[in-house]
């Protein structure tokens, strides 16, 4: 099937409303651009589930604090249309700045204590303008099953808690980090790097890793898991931490580790920050 690309609102929702009443199922994938093949898996995920796909492409001001790298953020629109037609979507929203937001909202949508913490702390209001966009996607998509990666775990909590407490009528799938072979996460930052910088950046991949083996030998102390793995990043120049933290699987701190637990650690490397996270149960 070939790919309808919008940059309007509207004849973009008319779409997709059309299709429910042919009684399809929607799949959306909001993206800010930059395809890599992890959003490509989450493309090929939907087209799996859901009878359309919708992609979203928008840089979204709201999310980025002053300072922070929304002006150099990559963007590739014609590689990005390739790839999503090829992965097989049916629609692609595109819109430029001045139709998704005619002028600055005056609304904004906070999850609050999901979204204050680790990336929250380090990036304040960045949930805020996620959520408040992520809000907007799904009003104008309507009802769908939407699928983010796992990769922003944190991100994927705030939605998830947004969706639930709004009552929209959207299911959010997590779906698993996508990885090069040496461990990286795949990240549309990752274009920052310098050869000799991404040579290093598996540092972080290790980092949890080694918090996980800290578990599976019998750690329960969450200061010596985040210990282990701030020492693997130490040992690389190249990076400043920003958190190393083990938390419960909902983000929620903890004293003891036990059951289902996540890692998530943030670092910066040249002008990128990084981040990654990986489950471990106890
Ligand atoms: O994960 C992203 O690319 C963005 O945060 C999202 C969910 C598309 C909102 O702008």
């Amino acid at each position: 099937m070939s790919l309808t690309v919008f940059d309007r609102l509207e004849p973009y929702r008319k779409a997709l409303e059309t299709e429910r009443a042919a009684g399809r199922t929607v799949g959306l994938v909001p993206t800010m651009g930059a395809l890599h093949a992890g959003h490509v898996s989450l493309i090929h995920r939907a087209a799996l589930d859901c009878d359309v796909v919708a992609v979203t492409i928008f840089v979204n001001p709201l999310q980025f604090a002053p300072g922070e790298d929304l002006t150099t953020y990559p963007r590739d629109p014609e590689g990005d249309r390739a790839q999503i037609s090829e992965a097989g979507a049916t629609y692609l929203l595109a819109p430029p700045m001045r139709e998704m937001f005619a002028e600055p909202p005056l609304t904004s949508v906070t999850v609050g204590r999901i979204g204050e913490s680790l990336e929250g702390a380090s990036r304040p209001g960045h949930f805020t303008g996620v959520a408040t966009i992520v809000a907007k996607l799904f009003a104008v998509s309507g009802a769908c099953r939407a699928y983010f990666g796992e990769k922003d775990y944190q991100q994927l909590a705030v939605i998830r808690r947004m969706v639930a407490d709004l009552g929209l009528p959207v299911d959010v799938v997590g779906c698993p980090t996508v990885r090069d072979a040496d461990g990286l996460a795949l990240s549309s930052r990752n274009a920052y790097l310098s050869p000799d910088e991404r040579a290093a950046a598996p540092t972080l991949y290790q980092a949890l890793l080694a918090g996980g083996d800290a578990i599976g030998a019998g750690q329960r102390d969450p200061g010596s898991i985040r210990a282990a793995m701030a020492e693997v990043v130490a040992r690389e120049p190249k990076f400043t931490l920003d958190y190393a933290e083990v938390t419960a699987a909902d983000l929620t701190p903890i004293d003891t580790v036990a059951g289902e637990v996540r890692l998530l650690i943030a670092a910066r490397i040249g002008t990128a920050r990084l981040i990654d996270n990986l489950g471990a149960h106890a």
